[in-house]
């Protein structure tokens, strides 16, 4: 297989409320995209990282992995799933892309390692997801829990997410042109009817989306550093 990692890193993360993009910010010794894309580049089984930025972009050739031999940019779109799309458009046709959120930096490689091994088992894809941990409750416009959601077989989906090439392109492309909400990669496969596997990842692979998670992440990669 050959196999090809795609990092969509053209959002501006309005919710983190900083003056820069939030995979720009500092997380112990570097960026949050360094640390993405120093564990994708690393690894000995992608061939090629493509990674996807903003048109306004001002920090990537700053960054000390920009002129790595493995590395590929190309400009972004409106929404992550567009973005996705751009890059994808440089894959390969008969290779396999693990798409990985720029703002996920404490991915570990056993984890990279298990999505792969899956294709042997879920031969149209599959996905990194954590089970569910709390009761999970459902409100109404009020605030007021109408439901308690069974929590069996109810999963957090992280990244990275595993498919063929040809066939995200087809499904994402197809799906976004229908008007369906797509929010991972693995959306855009069931919209087109395929149930895509799931491989139970790390938990400590969290996205950094608020404040509070830049500490959060800087435990997880400090106590994987040990
Ligand atoms: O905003 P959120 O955390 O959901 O974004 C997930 C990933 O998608 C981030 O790495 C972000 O940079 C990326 N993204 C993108 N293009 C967009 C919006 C988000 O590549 N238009």
């Amino acid at each position: 297989k050959h196999i090809i990692a795609i990092v969509p890193a053209a959002g501006i993360g309005s919710r983190m409320g900083a003056e820069i993009p939030k995979q720009y910010l500092q997380l112990n010794e570097q960026s949050i995209l360094g640390h993405t894309l120093d564990c994708l580049l690393s690894h000995p089984s992608i061939e090629k990282v493509i990674v996807a930025l903003n048109p306004e972009d001002e920090f990537f050739t700053s960054l000390p992995q920009a002129k790595h031999p493995k590395l590929q940019a190309v400009v972004g779109g409106k929404e992550r799933a567009d973005s996705v799309l751009s890059a994808l458009m440089l894959a390969g046709e008969d290779s396999w892309v693990l798409v990985h959120d720029a703002a996920r930096p404490c991915l570990a490689h056993l984890d990279i390692d298990k999505l792969i091994a899956s294709a042997d088992t879920f031969s149209q894809g599959a996905i990194l997801a954590a089970p569910v941990r709390d009761t999970m409750k459902r409100s109404n416009a009020q605030g007021l829990i109408t439901e308690t959601v069974c929590r069996e077989n109810l999963w957090h989906a992280l990244t990275p997410q595993f498919f063929p090439a040809h066939s995200l392109r087809q499904n994402l492309s197809d799906a976004l042109a229908a008007g369906a909400v797509i929010t991972d990669e693995a959306s855009a496969m069931e919209w087109a009817g395929i149930a895509p596997g799931i491989v139970t990842g790390r938990a400590d692979n969290i996205k950094v989306t608020h404040p509070d998670d830049l500490q959060l992440a800087s435990l997880f990669l400090n106590s994987a550093a040990q």
